[in-house]
């Protein structure tokens, strides 16, 4: 069986990482969709609300599970008994960091490789920080998160 996981943070999910979900499902038997910790941001929902929206935006997809947890990628691949990282990537911009993660990932874990989707063409301007500042300041973020989770996200993008 081959299992993928797809890492990220998640705060909150968009329509852009609904579309990695969703593609990547169709290529492995499994998907983890793994809420990680990343130690340069501070997130805005707290893991537990990040965890519950991944769940609600991923119901009913066969194959797809939703976890969470605080350890090295790495290390959590290897005890998940996964053998790739899906990466969603957007522009160049994107490109150095995860180009480092992944080799450093594959390092740490020699039978883990990292394989990219690129962003579909609808979400390459789209980031989870762009979705909190635009409705922090009172724009419109429906385009951008899914239907589904879009008046949780902004009652909390509100109350902050
Ligand atoms: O959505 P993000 O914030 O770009 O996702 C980054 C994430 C969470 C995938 C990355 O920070 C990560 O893998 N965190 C887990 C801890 C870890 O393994 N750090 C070393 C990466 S080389």
């Amino acid at each position: 069986m081959k299992i993928a996981i797809y890492p990220g943070s998640f705060d909150p999910p968009t329509l852009g990482h609904l579309d990695i979900i969703e593609r990547a499902s169709g290529i492995f038997d499994r998907l983890i969709v793994a809420c990680m910790t990343n130690r340069r941001k501070k997130t805005l929902f707290c893991t537990e609300e990040r965890l519950e929206m991944l769940r609600e935006i991923t119901k009913g997809m066969a194959g797809v599970e939703v976890d969470g947890s605080g350890e090295l990628l790495a290390a959590y691949a290897k005890r998940r008994g996964a053998a790739v990282i899906v990466k969603g990537l957007r522009a160049m911009s994107d490109f150095e960091m995860e180009f480092q993660m992944a080799l450093l990932n594959r390092k740490m874990n020699p039978e883990l490789d990292t394989l990219f989707l690129a962003a579909g063409d609808r979400f390459h301007y789209l980031s989870s920080s762009a979705v909190k500042e635009i409705g922090a300041l009172g724009g419109d973020i429906s385009d951008f998160v899914p239907p589904a989770i879009l008046g949780k996200v902004k009652d909390v993008i509100c109350q902050a």
